[in-house]
């Protein structure tokens, strides 16, 4: 295949990665999205197997046995992780890339005749740059998304570990770095280039640390994001033109996610990096228990509230996928809607753990679109709602990030489910939610609390209706 049939084909499958990409954007789409995607990679991988034919025939094995143990594994993967889980998958799925863009980096390094970055002796100075910069931020994604792995999965604490000097020891770390991909411009020497290695794998891990829990979701997007780059610069290094679309449109789309994350929960990109949000008490989970009293109520009290409602808000969170309640939550809309009742659903942006969370499951829930709808559009209805039903979500109602600035939650936009005539809280007890903190919301007056799992909770509720 001639170079310029395999570059149209390249772009050919970029532009596939493009429509993806905006087919993800929407639920009705995904799928379409999400096919567009497979079809791009399968041109992808084909046009790289015969422009670029693996040489002889233990080389075929070996790239045949790659696809078949890595996209074996992947399909496993993909089909047995809970959709909760998700966010730590992914971060996992990142740091394989990192790892890559090191391998390969290392790969271009022994054996540069390969790539055809080595003339007369002498590596291209564009390519020890492009290797330089590559294994660096492909170390970085690998131990920050291992760290980032641990602490979603909690193996590691979600609480913000403030090293002592971090930001000096970062600074001079960064530095360090700069100055070692100098030398190995200058020097081609393998050992500065393990140097690069090592002090960007510490880097990573020293960076991705002191971040707390509920910062989380902004740094698997930033690595997402520091992937895409990584995955740009092996590109440079193969002169692939596949590789260095993709690369790119992750990396920029996960520059520009961090960036919309940030903007819903009002954090500077700057602040969540240096890290630290939550505080000393963030935890990861739920945790804190609570002795002032609150107002209880039952299944068949929330029933016979909402029947004689006219607005019900349902806002879901996390608790909600935990419980996978989407279902009954959907038929418990259903009926509302039969007796008369205008039922909508309040989505934050950060609610669950991972973006368009909630979206996917309401979706997965049949629930229709037009009646779900945005915290900037739906907010200002909560005033005039009957119900505020409020399933398994916690920091994303908490009005302390409106008026608390020891919060460590304070200016994150909330939903203001407290302005609703009664907010109705389905919750197991009284543990507080990702960020650690208590939301006053429980001991208001107009409150009533459900505790139970809410999948239960709203079967009960279904029944009395
Ligand atoms: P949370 O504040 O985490 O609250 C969830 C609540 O659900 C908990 O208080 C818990 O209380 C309850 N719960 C857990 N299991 C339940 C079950 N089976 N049945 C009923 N209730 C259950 O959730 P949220 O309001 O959705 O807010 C999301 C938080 O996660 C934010 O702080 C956000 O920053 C963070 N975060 C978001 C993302 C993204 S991108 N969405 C990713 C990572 C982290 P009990 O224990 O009392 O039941």
């Amino acid at each position: 295949m001639s170079e310029n049939v395999s570059s149209l084909l390249y772009i050919v499958a970029g532009v596939l990665f493009i429509m993806a990409l905006r087919g993800l954007s929407h639920p009705t789409t995904s799928r379409q999205g999400n096919l567009y995607g497979m079809i791009g990679m399968g041109l992808a991988i084909l046009t790289t197997l015969v422009g670029h034919p693996p040489a002889g025939f233990g080389a075929w094995i070996l790239v045949l046995l790659g696809l078949g143990i890595g996209g074996g594994a992947g399909a496993v993967i993909a089909k047995r992780v809970p959709m909760t889980a998700m966010p730590q998958l992914v971060a996992a799925f990142h740091s394989l890339v990192g790892l890559a863009a090191v391998f390969v980096a290392a790969g271009a390094l022994y054996a540069p005749q390969a790539f055809g970055i080595i003339e007369n002796g002498h590596f291209h100075k564009q390519s020890l740059f492009e290797m330089g910069l590559g294994v660096a931020i492909g170390a970085i994604t690998f131990t920050g998304s291992v760290i980032a792995f641990a602490k979603l999965d909690g193996r590691m604490s979600g609480k913000p570990i403030m090293l002592p000097q971090r930001h000096l020891i970062n600074a001079l770390l960064a530095a360090g770095l700069v100055l070692l991909i100098a030398l190995f411009i200058g020097t081609e020497s393998k050992a500065i280039f393990w140097l690069i290695v090592l002090a960007s794998l510490v880097l990573g891990g020293l960076i991705i640390i002191p971040i707390g829990g509920a910062d989380m979701p902004v740094v698997v997007s930033m690595l997402n994001s520091y992937s895409g780059w990584a995955a740009a610069g092996i590109g440079f290094t193969l002169g692939n033109l596949a590789l260095i679309i993709t690369g790119s449109l992750v990396g920029s789309s996960g520059a520009i996610l961090s960036y919309i994350m940030c903007h819903a929960m009002n954090r500077s990109f700057i602040s969540v990096i240096l890290g630290g949000f939550g505080g000393d008490t963030a935890v990861a989970g739920s945790g804190q228990v609570e002795t002032r009293p609150v107002k209880q109520g039952s299944a068949d009290d929330a029933a016979y509230i909402m029947k004689n409602a006219e607005r019900v808000i349902i806002v879901p969170g996390y608790g909600m996928a935990v419980a996978q309640a989407q279902h009954s939550l959907r038929e418990m809309g259903d009926m509302l809607k039969k007796e008369g009742v205008d039922v909508k659903y309040a989505i934050h942006p950060v609610a669950g753990r991972m973006p368009g969370h909630m979206n996917v499951l309401l979706a997965e829930a049949n629930v229709p679109y037009d009646e779900v709808f945005e915290l900037e559009d739906i907010n200002g209805e909560f005033p005039q709602a009957d119900v505020a039903f409020v399933i398994g979500a916690n920091d994303v109602t908490n009005p302390a990030a409106k008026t608390d600035k020891t919060s460590p939650i304070y200016g994150m936009p909330i939903l203001d489910v407290e302005r609703a005539k009664t907010v109705l809280f389905i919750k197991r007890g009284m543990g507080s939610g990702y960020a650690g903190v208590e939301n006053e919301v429980f001991f208001r007056d107009n409150t009533m609390m459900l505790f139970g799992d809410a999948k239960k909770v709203v079967d009960t509720i279904l029944k009395s209706l």
